[in-house]
């Protein structure tokens, strides 16, 4: 095996890569649409009990399995679960680290190029005069949807995603130090500069103000104040949960890699946790101070909760910032979607690193040759996510590998961590080198209660009922009415429950029940040719050894 030397130029500059990884489009425009979905401050204390029991836990984990599989050469997740696992077959349970990157990076990266795209159109006053329906449309156009046309084809969004993916693989082909840690370096502090001049704007205005109604502030109320009752609804947590594995990237096998370029003896314990509440503060504070207050100002609380989604933030935003003025909308609008821009490239670059160091050290392939490859793949990946979104591609995308797969691999992770690798080590593996003393209490908690907590989301995620109604869901199945099983439970998505339409031509045409089922087959070749591709590495260094 070539061992790379490749090292974190500085602290600095892991902590901003680290940060960058976590803070994504998920801060701007996933927290705000599960927030207000789930109730505003019927969210907020779910969510913050998940970052604490399962978020910050995870973390450590996923820094102290990193590192430790970085002393033996593997900087991505089959290589370094072997080691934690201490097993062969666990290598196979790292194939979930190569797989949800990339096809999280498939689509993620196609969100990334829209705001490419919406940065170069604020910047040339494309939506200056133009009314809601205008701007609406304007997205709609863009990606080629609503038109009727089977194919989403639209040429900008192509050329957008082009150039995105070409940025990302060249970042990515300059190597850790010279590459993701200046990008972090560069992307970090403009995000933060953007989203504050941003927040500040938006908690600034007042009904009668530049064409706000409301004051911007009741957005912001109904962001915090707190309901306690949601603590007994499992749909809520379900939704929390689901956010911090996103928000955080755990579960996804780009924390691991990162942390795997540490020496033995670098503090893990101090910056993971700095890159963590790093995270939350970004997301809660920023996240939460610009999207929802803005448009409560303007569209008032229960427009927002009718139409909150991620699309909200390119299809009602730029309209919004009219009303600042021609110069003001302009610099709101690059700042808006430059900030959603920066946070998706540190993110996206993440996503590609682990790839890059599972072809680099098990197939001792160049780093140009690394990011060619994973361009390639990339490309092929993200092409029924551009061409098909319309019929539901992107969306399958977004369940499998960035709901489904992060649960899956952070619970056997876990597993693995506290009950194979065993706690005492993995303590051990936490505290070495670290700058602050982390309360024992954890130690507990990643013993039983993330595992067990991970399980629950897990079996929640498969079996949630109808409604998120699990009362009435036991009612019906004791009364003999089977289980009332959501569209959007991992079983119910499986039967496509809620899909009227089950054939899969008509007249010729495919059917959207087709072009799902196809995403998802799609989807698990990938993950099984990943598997073959780790059992052939391995199969090679053994010949080799
Ligand atoms: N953690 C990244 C985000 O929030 C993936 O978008």
């Amino acid at each position: 095996m070539v061992q790379t030397n490749e090292r974190w130029g500085s602290r600095v500059g892991l902590i901003l890569a680290m940060a960058g990884n976590a803070v994504g489009l998920g801060n701007f425009l996933r927290f705000p649409a599960q927030a207000v979905q789930n109730g505003g401050g019927a969210f907020i204390i779910p969510y913050l009990v998940s970052f604490l029991l399962m978020g910050i836990p995870l973390l450590w984990i996923e820094w102290a399995v990193g590192r430790h599989g970085g002393q033996f050469g593997h900087h991505s997740a089959p290589g370094m679960m072997e080691r934690i696992g201490r097993g062969r077959a666990w290598k196979y349970v790292g194939v979930f680290g190569i797989f949800t990157n990339l096809a999280v990076a498939a689509y993620y990266a196609y969100i990334e190029s829209w705001t490419l795209g919406y940065v170069w159109y604020s910047l040339t006053g494309a939506f200056a005069g133009q009314s809601a329906e205008q701007v609406s449309h304007f997205f709609s156009a863009y990606l080629n949807i609503g038109s009727g046309h089977f194919l989403n084809i639209s040429g900008p969004a192509i050329l957008f995603f082009l150039i995105t993916i070409s940025i990302n693989i060249y970042i990515l082909s300059r190597g850790l130090a010279k590459g993701v840690e200046i990008a972090s370096k560069i992307g970090m502090p403009l995000l933060l500069v953007f989203g504050a001049f941003l927040a500040i704007r938006a908690l600034t205005l007042n009904a009668g103000e530049a064409g706000a109604v409301n004051n911007a502030l009741d957005g912001l109320n109904f962001l915090w104040q707190p309901q306690f009752d949601s603590l007994t609804n499992p749909k809520v947590w379900l939704a929390a949960a689901g956010q911090i594995f996103f928000t955080l990237s755990v579960g996804m096998g780009t924390i691991q890699c990162y942390a795997a370029y540490l020496r033995e003896k670098d503090d893990i314990a101090l910056n993971a946790a700095t890159a963590g509440w790093m995270n939350e503060f970004v997301e809660v504070i920023l996240g939460g101070s610009i999207i929802i207050p803005i448009a409560v100002a303007y569209l008032g609380l229960p427009w927002i909760q009718a139409n909150v989604g991620f699309e909200m933030g390119f299809r009602t935003m730029p309209t919004l910032f009219q009303n600042w003025g021609p110069f003001l909308a302009a610099a709101a609008g690059v700042a808006w979607f430059g900030l959603l821009f920066f946070a998706g490239i540190t993110s996206s670059l993440a996503m590609g690193q682990p790839v890059m160091a599972f072809l680099q050290d098990e197939f001792n392939l160049s780093r140009k040759r690394s990011a060619l490859t994973l361009g390639g793949i990339l490309l092929m990946l993200s092409a029924p996510c551009l061409l098909l979104y319309e019929m539901g591609a992107f969306g399958e995308y977004d369940y499998w590998a960035g709901t489904f797969s992060l649960v899956a691999f952070a619970l056997l992770e876990s597993i693995a961590f506290a009950w194979v690798f065993g706690i005492d080590k993995g303590w051990e593996e936490i505290n070495r080198g670290a700058d602050i003393k982390v309360p024992h209490f954890f130690k507990f908690v990643i013993k039983y209660v993330t595992p067990l907590f991970l399980l629950a989301v897990f079996v929640g995620s498969l079996l949630k009922p109808e409604a998120g109604n699990w009362a009435a869901a036991f009612g019906s199945l004791f009364s003999g009415g089977g289980w009332p099983f959501a569209a959007d439970s991992v079983i119910g998505t499986v039967l496509n429950v809620g899909i009227a339409e089950k054939r899969w031509f008509i007249d010729g045409m495919p059917t959207q029940i087709f072009i799902l089922n196809m995403t998802r087959l799609l989807l698990l070749s990938t993950f099984i040719i990943i598997g073959v591709a780790v059992y052939a590495a391995w199969r090679r260094k053994g010949a080799k050894a």
